[in-house]
């Protein structure tokens, strides 16, 4: 059976960074068939090429790929908006005794159900999270994930040191468990492991090297880590490895800086940091609510010309599950930076460019023949204040922009997963 949905069909054909809006498409319909976009073009075209199709007509609805949420830790849900904190306080205070809850295989279950329908109903229909140290919490969310049918990356995150009794394991106990999990989900449905030291602190040089070895045995997973998020914690990574040129270079020297590497945060680099990522094709992911939240500084979004840069909420360090108002923080941030991120920008950066981070974007973030059909239709008028904003628009991105500014679940009014269509 094939579905026909009407809208405005937003699609890319390039990357708005380096081609401008002209990097965007606007188009009448999609077909989906079997899991997959089929087809994208003028709406006449495609309901005379699909005579039998059932027709979805949203009318100036936009249609556009499903949004991708790049780092997250799913099991911070129930502490986002924890108030008063900078990043070490923030962890130790509120995010290591909620990630201890975690041993109860049965709590994380829930988080992580709770989570995704959280997410689903803000139109994010791919995130790659971190987990807890605890095996079970893998589990949960990849199991909670296979059950929504979702495409979805997440891994065991690695803590052996600087973390509370409880929540610490070994270099050894995390290649065991790291590699078992990988085995028992990597490739199984739409899910994928992701090799997932938490951050150099809470990382000795033993485990960075165990789960290098990892990576090295497995080079098609994602490894994922946070550099250089705020100040103090970059001056405690200088005390705790002595003998590092820097940051990424705790990470490098250890095998865990190459492609399918993604930093989260990636805000106060040297530039010997900038030139070895983008030497090595590494990825980084922007988390404007979060660097705002906890206060961490303000990414340099130039590096998105040079790099695979995604978007993300960094539940529950940012201060919302959407994409939408994580797209007004990084307009704002760049702002603060003396640069205007277009909504072409801002909107490719919050579906292909995240998939692009996570060398996904071959399959999901964008809708274009033989893609899966993970789509969200937005409603540009979804609140009074909205509406009135985009009266006198001309263009799509105008009429979009109060939207991103302004947007939140209401905006989004269905949700469709590997081509099918979510319960409202
Ligand atoms: N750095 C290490 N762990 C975390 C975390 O859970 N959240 C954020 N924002 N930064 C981190
Ligand atoms: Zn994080």
């Amino acid at each position: 059976m094939t579905d026909l949905i009407l809208g405005q069909v937003l699609s890319f054909s390039g990357d708005p960074f380096l081609l401008g809006p002209e990097a965007a498409r606007i188009d009448g319909a999609v077909a989906i068939r079997d899991g997959r976009i089929l087809d994208v073009g003028a709406a006449a075209d495609l309901r005379a090429r699909y005579p039998e199709a059932r027709v979805h007509d949203r009318g100036h609805k936009l249609v556009s790929a499903g949004f991708i949420d790049a780092h997250v830790h799913y099991p911070q849900t129930a502490i986002i908006a924890s108030w008063g904190k900078r990043l070490i306080d923030w962890l130790n205070t509120y995010t290591f005794p909620e990630e201890m809850r975690f041993s109860d295989p049965d709590y994380a279950q829930e988080i992580a159900n709770r989570y995704l329908d959280l997410v689903l109903a803000r139109g994010t229909t791919t995130v790659c999270s971190y987990a807890t140290i605890h095996p079970a919490s893998v589990d949960a969310i990849f199991s909670a994930a296979q059950a929504r049918g979702m495409r979805l990356f997440a891994g065991k995150t690695c803590m052996d040191r600087n973390a509370p009794e409880g929540l610490r394991d070994t270099a050894q106990s995390a290649y065991d468990d790291s590699k078992r999990l990988l085995e028992k989900w990597h490739g199984r449905d739409r899910l994928s492991y992701v090799i997932t030291p938490r951050f150099s602190p809470t990382s000795s040089p033993e485990q960075l090297a165990a789960l290098g070895q990892l990576w090295r045995d497995h080079p098609d997973c994602l490894m994922q880590t946070h550099l250089s998020e705020q100040t103090d914690e970059i001056a405690w990574v200088r005390d705790l490895f002595p003998q590092s040129r820097d940051y990424l270079d705790t990470y490098e020297a250890q095998g865990l800086l190459r492609e399918g590497a993604v930093y989260g945060h990636a805000i106060h680099l040297t530039e010997r940091e900038k030139a070895r990522l983008i030497e090595a094709g590494a990825s980084l992911v922007h988390c404007p609510t979060s660097n705002t939240f906890i206060g961490s500084g303000l990414f340099d979004m130039t590096l998105a010309q040079s790099l695979r840069v995604g978007l993300a909420t960094d539940t529950g360090g940012g201060s919302n599950f959407s994409m939408l108002p994580t797209m007004a923080a990084a307009y704002e941030v760049a702002q603060l930076r003396g640069q205007s991120l277009h909504p072409a920008q801002l909107w490719w950066l919050a579906t292909q460019g995240s998939a692009r981070a996570l060398r996904a974007e071959d399959r999901i973030g964008n809708l274009a023949p033989g893609m899966e059909a993970d789509l969200i239709i937005v409603d540009l008028a979804s609140t009074p204040a909205i509406e009135q904003a985009t009266r006198r628009a001309e263009t799509l991105w105008q009429q979009l922009f109060p939207t991103i500014m302004m947007g939140d679940d209401r905006a989004v009014a269905e949700v469709w997963v590997g081509g099918k269509r979510l319960p409202a």
